[in-house]
């Protein structure tokens, strides 16, 4: 696929789109909106008392918020006008159709490398509001793109309880056990100290609150509070006084987002999901997408090693976040649980059914997707089935 082809079509479809976001999309939670039940899909995560539940509730609304000019809303640059906007299937805190994909540009010399910056950085992806005058949104010099789909943030609360020290216990960059997949962390430096990045797409945040606060910045254009770790706006080219939003709302969303229930199981009781279960864990699937990490307070069914691997091919064209492990192609293993619900699949959503973003996986996954088409049909259908109650 050439991506400079598509760069205009994208910009353009990203435009009608926001159009759309805030017109049609208004605010869905409001004081009668129910809390589901706890566990449940965008219900909190344990019982919560009634401080915590009424915290909970005002951090979804943070969370809903269509912000205003007025609120600081644009840096004057925006993606969306609310986390929601993005977040929403199947329920608000969950994942983004491809509808509302945000890109990022850079330079790789028409495909022959290496991936270069832009020289204002390759965060092009922004729009800005359609009354700005001159509208430009790409660099005229950028010669490949790179799609994110929004993913779900539901259970990232459990995924913050999971300490380095067990990511790096998962970590073979030499391949020493020869099976193929070469897992590397992303250490980021904070404040002179490295953390393991556990979320993104390329592993590129630490923690849940470090995301929000990158978010409210990047997508919404909301200025936040200094916190020491270097993530989020700390001030921007509008008028409105800096912080934008107060510490008292970012505690409430950030309480709202860490006590999101995880997706649970979808509860099938067919037999097949148990013999597609244990093929995940023998063509191999489990080496990556590791069933369970140890978190502080018990298991964290996740579904993910929360480290770096190349699964495309030698030719994939995307972006680097260049001076670190997350060079072309790689990602983040995905963590699986909630797949049922959020296709399409893969960073940039260029997979619409589970089987398309098994097939996909090639380079380190090349033997496990090989284990995985040597399996008979009915083999394939159980493995499926398995996935399709995650
Ligand atoms: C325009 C769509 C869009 C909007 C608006 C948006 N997000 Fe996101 N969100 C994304 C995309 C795309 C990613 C993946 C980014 C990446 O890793 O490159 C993401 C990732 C995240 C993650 C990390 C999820 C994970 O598992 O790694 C969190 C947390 C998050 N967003 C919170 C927010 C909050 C809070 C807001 C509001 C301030 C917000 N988002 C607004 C699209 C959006
Ligand atoms: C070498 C490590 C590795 C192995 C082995 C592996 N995966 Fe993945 N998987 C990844 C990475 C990395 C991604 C994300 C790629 C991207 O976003 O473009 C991914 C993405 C996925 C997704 C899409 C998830 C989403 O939310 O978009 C599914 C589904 C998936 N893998 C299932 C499987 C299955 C089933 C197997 C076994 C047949 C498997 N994977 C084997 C690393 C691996």
């Amino acid at each position: 696929m050439n991506n400079t082809t598509f760069l205009n079509t994208g910009l353009l479809l990203l435009i009608s789109t926001l159009l759309v976001i805030s017109g049609v999309n208004a605010e869905i939670i409001d004081d009668d909106t129910p809390v589901p039940p706890v566990g449940a899909m965008g219900g909190p995560d344990r019982v919560l008392d009634a401080n915590e539940l009424e915290q909970w509730i005002r951090g979804r609304k943070v969370f809903d918020r269509d912000w205003t000019q007025a609120q600081g809303l644009g840096t004057p640059d925006l993606n969306a006008d609310s986390c929601r906007s993005c977040h929403q299937t199947p329920i608000i805190g969950g994942a983004g159709g491809l509808d509302v994909n945000v890109m990022r540009f850079g330079m790789d010399n028409g495909g022959a490398g290496p991936f270069q910056d832009l020289p204002g950085g390759q965060v092009a992806s922004k729009l800005r509001r359609p009354d700005t005058p001159g509208r430009e949104d790409a660099d005229p010099q950028a010669d490949v793109f790179e799609q994110r789909q929004t993913p779900n943030t539901l259970g990232l609360g459990l995924i913050d309880t999971i300490s380095d020290a067990e990511v790096l216990s998962h970590e073979d960059p030499n391949d020493n056990d020869g099976d193929g997949c070469r897992g590397v962390a992303r250490m980021i430096d904070i404040a002179g100290v490295p953390e393991v990045g556990k979320l993104g797409w390329k592993a590129q945040v630490p923690t849940v609150s470090d995301f929000l606060r990158d978010a409210l910045g990047g997508e919404t254009g909301i200025t936040v509070p200094d916190d020491g770790r270097g993530f989020g706006m700390l001030s921007d080219a509008d008028s409105i006084a800096d912080p934008e939003i107060s510490t008292d709302d970012f505690s409430d969303m950030l309480f709202f987002a860490v006590h999101l229930a995880y997706p649970p199981r979808g509860g099938n009781t067919d037999p097949q999901v148990l013999v597609g279960e244990a093929l995940f864990n023998t063509v191999g699937c489990a080496v990556c997408h590791v069933p369970v990490l140890q978190g502080s307070g018990g298991p964290v069914p996740l579904y993910s090693d929360l480290l770096l691997h190349d699964i495309y091919p030698d030719d994939f064209r995307g972006t680097a976040d260049l001076g670190t492990p997350a060079g072309v192609g790689f990602y983040k293993t995905p963590p699986l649980w909630g797949v049922r619900v959020t296709a399409p699949y893969l960073h940039d959503g260029r997979a619409t059914t589970l089987e398309d973003a098994i097939l996909l996986h090639q380079d380190e996954a090349q033997q496990v997707t090989a284990a995985y088409q040597a399996l008979s049909e009915e083999e394939q259908d159980a493995l499926l089935l398995f996935l399709s109650d995650l």
